[in-house]
């Protein structure tokens, strides 16, 4: 092995490793990244596979500042039972950066919406990790505002684009907790023979 291949699999062990730890980290403060941070973390998501190099996603990102103008749309659009402002600024304040991740579909006949769904996802999921990179902690989050095309509309997303999560960054303490037992290697591999 040539010093070169002893770097590169030194990187990959490296890599491995926080593959392996990831782990999401609902309890978020300040700071947050910072702009040039945001692009740092924005940036490292343009090289996900992508069918045709579509780049079929976006991010809207809502810092600290403006997270009560997010709740406040929230509010003011989301349609939901038992609405209620205050409950929609707490999730805004979860953390000092949401990074809105959006799939914007292009009509292409090679390459259908999953596809790009799943490009898009990957790209959320790889802002998630350069977050972790740059030393922050975050969650991926869902639920009924991520679905709701009245919030859609109020964001300006178009009628081809949907939010495939919002991701919550900020500081906190690295989530050191295993994963539930639950699925294992044996359930997940098999070899075609
Ligand atoms: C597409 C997607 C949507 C999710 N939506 C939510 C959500 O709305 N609420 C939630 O608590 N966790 C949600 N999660 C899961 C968490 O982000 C997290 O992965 C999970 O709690 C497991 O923790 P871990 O990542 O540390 O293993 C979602 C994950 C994905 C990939």
């Amino acid at each position: 092995m040539n010093s070169d291949s002893r770097e590169s699999s030194a990187a990959v062990g490296d890599i491995l490793g926080f593959l392996s730890q990831r782990r999401s980290q609902p309890l978020l403060s300040s700071p947050a990244p910072d702009k040039a941070e945001i692009e740092t973390i924005v940036e490292s998501a343009l090289h996900v596979p992508d069918h045709k190099r579509l780049s079929p996603w976006r991010v809207i990102a809502v810092e600290e500042g403006q997270r009560d103008k997010l709740a406040g749309l929230w509010n003011q659009f989301a349609v939901m039972e038992n609405k209620d402002e205050n409950k929609l600024k707490k999730k805004a304040a979860r953390a000092p950066l949401i990074l809105i991740c959006i799939a914007s579909i292009v009509d292409h006949p090679k390459v259908p919406e999953s596809e790009q769904v799943i490009t898009a996802g990957i790209a959320a999921y790889t802002m998630l990790m350069a977050a972790n990179g740059l030393g922050y902690q975050g969650y991926w989050r869902t639920g009924t505002l991520a679905y709701d095309r009245n919030v859609y509309s109020a964001l300006g997303l178009t009628e081809s684009e949907s939010i495939v999560g919002y991701l919550y960054l900020g500081s906190g303490v690295a989530n050191t907790r295993s994963r539930p037992e639950g699925k294992t290697l044996q359930d997940k591999l098999s070899y075609f023979v």
